[in-house]
């Protein structure tokens, strides 16, 4: 038995939750930050370390009061520290620190991605909850900063088989949202504008790499995505200069590249998990998939056909635990938890993946 209290504050999203036994979120709060980068088209980790700063207090106590508990029924303070904004990730890890030592209870240290793959896990008040994953296991991470894919041992026992080479697919996304003038962020304004589109209006490129590679890659994608809509560009005094802009797009045809280009970019990872698939002596049981990307319906609907026509279970993160949040950090803490294995307060924030 546990109940942990989880801390998120890697980019640009502030996070509490309290979750018991690594399964039930008794609590969980969500401060989204969009609004304050929106005018700069992307995330500035000034402004987020600032933003974290001021919310993370208010967001404590609120997922601590939603839980029903008190800060004394805590077992362990969790934080994400690593991989993330430095100035963002020091800011949740300092209060951990200072909450575990105050409270007396240990600290355990989550590295975010790990914390995606677990999310699927999650369930609200008392919901029946599915067994913890087991072994032979696909591992899927499609989020802003990671597009890979893992051999799944456990909660805590992920190898890495597949990465992107370039961009991850949220930030193609988020990079295909500039290049079509919508808003940020990027995934869910372009989802919203390929569901009035015709994805078979424009064929974009499906990075395939070598025959027998499970990376991925991105940035392919992205540059047909800009000459469709700009045009090439010539080069006038060492500058690229493009014929077109976004605003001569009309609305059909930004609807219509939307689409094709979220096939385009949804397809490369089935693809991929195909491949996994089909290279899997032992053959793979379950397919888990975590990420901000995972909120996509396409890609949901795309990741249920492929585990049905593979005879897989698809264990995916319910919508509000797709994104950045605390009770992923919180959930996959009980299984270190329980293994006695915790941090010292010496944890340090990092602003790259561990080993
Ligand atoms: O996991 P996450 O919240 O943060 C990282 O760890 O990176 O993922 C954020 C990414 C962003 O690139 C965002 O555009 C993308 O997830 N995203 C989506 C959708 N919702 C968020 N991409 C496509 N469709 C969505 N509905
Ligand atoms: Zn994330």
């Amino acid at each position: 038995m546990s109940v942990i209290l989880g801390i998120e504050s890697s980019c640009d999203e502030t996070s509490a939750a309290v979750v018991r036994d690594g399964r039930v979120v008794l609590g969980h709060v969500v401060a989204s930050q969009h609004e304050l980068h929106a005018e700069y088209g992307g995330v500035v980790p000034e402004i987020a370390s600032r933003a974290h700063l001021e919310r993370l207090l208010p967001v404590l106590r609120q997922a601590v009061g939603e839980a029903g508990v008190g800060f004394e029924d805590l077992d362990a303070v969790a934080v994400g520290n690593r991989p993330g904004l430095i100035g963002s990730l020091l800011v949740g890890v300092s209060a951990a620190q200072a909450l575990a030592w105050s409270l007396g209870v240990p600290l355990i240290g989550i590295d975010h991605v790990q914390a995606h793959l677990y999310a699927g896990h999650l369930v609200d008040g008392e919901e029946p909850a599915a067994e913890v994953m087991a072994e032979r296991t696909l591992g899927l991470v499609v989020s802003g900063g990671h597009t890979s894919l893992y051999d799944v041992g456990g909660p805590l026992d992920a190898e890495v088989i597949g990465r992107t080479i370039d961009d991850a697919i949220g930030e193609a996304y988020d990079k295909a949202a500039v290049i079509l003038g919508l808003g940020f962020p990027g995934g869910p304004a372009v989802e919203r504008c390929a569901a009035g589109g015709d994805a078979d209006r424009y064929a974009l490129p499906v990075s395939m790499l070598g025959r027998e590679s499970l990376d991925f890659s991105f940035s392919g994608l992205k540059t047909a995505l800009l000459y469709l809509v700009r045009g090439r560009p010539k080069t006038v005094a060492g500058k690229p200069v493009f014929e077109r802009s976004s605003q001569d797009l009309g609305e059909q045809e930004r609807a219509d590249l939307a689409a094709s280009f979220q096939r385009a970019a949804v397809h490369a990872v089935t693809k991929k998990i195909e491949r996994a698939l089909d290279r899997s002596a032992a053959g793979y049981g379950r397919l888990v998939a975590g990420g901000g990307v995972t909120a996509n319906r396409y890609l949901r609907g795309e990741l249920a056909s492929v585990a049905e026509r593979r005879d897989l279970e698809l264990m995916i993160p319910k919508m509000i635990y797709c994104v950045d949040n605390a009770a992923m950090i919180a959930g996959l803490a009980h299984h270190r938890f329980v293994a006695g294995d915790v941090d010292g307060l010496d944890l340090a924030a990092m602003s790259t993946p561990s080993g």
